[in-house]
């Protein structure tokens, strides 16, 4: 709009410094009256205030690369509204993130710069160091559940996805997470629950080290990483702290995350489950609506049979298995190419065969894979043949109307 202007005032010829543009249309004394009456009735700036709502919505709309925006990644500070002067401060998560955002500063403050009612807008970066988290929000977690119907699901979300295994430390958080990113490539809107209350490990594997926000004490705000949006119970507890979940406290913090986190219009939410079959898997598939579980397990024979306990445990609680994903299935010698199975053969492949649910992928072990888990940017954000393994089985769920 304020481009538009200036061309209409030069092509009008008439010498039109920045202070009387600014002043013309604040305080209405501006030489080209005609024209920024024109403009003023049509855009109404001079007559609408700016509030800081305004300029919170704007900001809503400066994405982040790494997923979420401005606001939603809560990293505005201080937004002062000054007759038309507007200056806040976007504090970055860290300084080496802060190095790299002047660009998005630029573009929040161009933005603001040309809302209506604006005159001016100075914006700052700073960056917080990796210092203490904040305390939890004033949220007690893992209370008695409230009595509840049936089963149920947060409204916006239209699947829920299980991601489960008999035991620990085959994958499945490194699977779901790469799950999640690979979905969220192809365009779908994706959540990531980590439900994990013995190991919450997706704070690490997807990079965020944040308290979630909770304005009113009651509503859970959602982080964003990777295009995903996260909610870990590990978020919600102290560090350093043990936790002893009796059943109850455990239901109350489930029910907690699923109903009180915003989780806003979801094509599918993913859950990462803790390792075994017990209350959390319980919990899960009794009170809410499931769509299925996927089942995550190395091809050796002591996996396979916790892998069957699970698959078990779905068949009981009467959630539908949507197939098996083998982890670590081969190892491919990254300087020769020749292949070796580490773990065995096959044994997820012939499992789900006889158990008559699909394969839905093989993975190798890769060490790419374990260093960006690791690292915080999982695997299936970059190129590479682990992330095109990952968008085909993304892929697959999608087709099948899954994801
Ligand atoms: N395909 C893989 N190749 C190499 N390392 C892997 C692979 N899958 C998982 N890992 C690593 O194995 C460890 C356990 O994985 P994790 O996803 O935490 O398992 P779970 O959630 O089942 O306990 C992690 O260090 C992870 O990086
Ligand atoms: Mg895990």
């Amino acid at each position: 709009m304020q481009q538009l202007h200036r061309l209409l005032v030069e092509m009008s010829g008439i010498a039109h410094n920045d202070a009387a543009f600014t002043q013309g249309h604040v305080g209405g004394s501006c030489k080209t009256r005609i024209l920024c009456h024109f403009f003023n009735h049509k855009a109404g700036k001079s007559s609408m205030a700016i509030t800081k709502q305004n300029v919170m919505d704007a900001l809503a709309r400066v994405g982040m690369p790494d997923g979420g925006d401005l606001v939603s990644r809560d990293l505005i500070r201080a937004v002062q509204v000054n007759d038309g002067a507007v200056q806040f401060v976007i504090e970055a998560p860290t300084p080496e993130m802060a190095a790299r955002m002047e660009p998005i500063r630029a573009a929040a403050e161009q933005l603001v710069r040309d809302l209506d009612g604006v005159a001016e807008a100075r914006v700052a970066l700073t960056a917080h160091g990796p210092a203490a988290k904040p305390a939890p929000p004033s949220l007690k977690i893992g209370g008695h559940p409230k009595p509840q119907e049936g089963p149920t699901k947060p409204s916006g979300v239209q699947r829920i996805l299980a991601i489960g295994s008999g035991k620990g430390g085959v994958g499945k958080s490194t699977v779901s997470s790469n799950l999640a990113v690979a979905l969220a490539r192809q365009g779908r809107k994706v959540g990531l629950l980590d439900a994990d209350i013995y190991g919450p490990s997706q704070p690490r594997m997807m990079g965020v080290n944040k308290r979630p926000a909770s304005p009113d004490g009651k509503t859970i705000i959602p982080l964003h990483a990777h295009g995903v949006t996260l909610m870990s119970i590990g978020f919600m507890m102290e560090e350093g702290k043990a936790v002893v979940w009796r059943g109850p406290m455990l239901m109350g913090a489930l029910q907690q995350m699923l109903g009180q986190v915003e989780w806003g219009e979801l094509d599918v939410l993913l859950v990462d489950l803790p390792p075994g079959t017990g209350d959390v898997q319980l919990t899960l598939c009794t009170k809410s609506e499931l769509t299925g579980a996927i089942v995550v397990s190395t091809p050796q024979d002591v996996a396979l049979i916790d892998a069957r306990k699970a698959l078990d445990m779905f068949a009981t609680l009467k959630t539908p298995v949507l197939g098996l994903i083998e982890n670590m299935s081969m190892f491919v010698c990254p300087d020769c190419g020749s292949q070796h199975e580490i773990f065995g053969q096959g044994g997820v492949a012939a499992e789900a065969d006889k158990m008559g649910v699909p394969l839905l992928g093989a993975l190798p072990i890769d060490l790419e894979t374990r260093l960006a888990g690791d690292g915080g940017t999982p695997v299936a954000a970059g190129e590479g043949p682990m992330a095109d393994a990952y968008a085909r089985i993304a892929e697959g769920l999608v087709k099948g109307g899954m994801a």
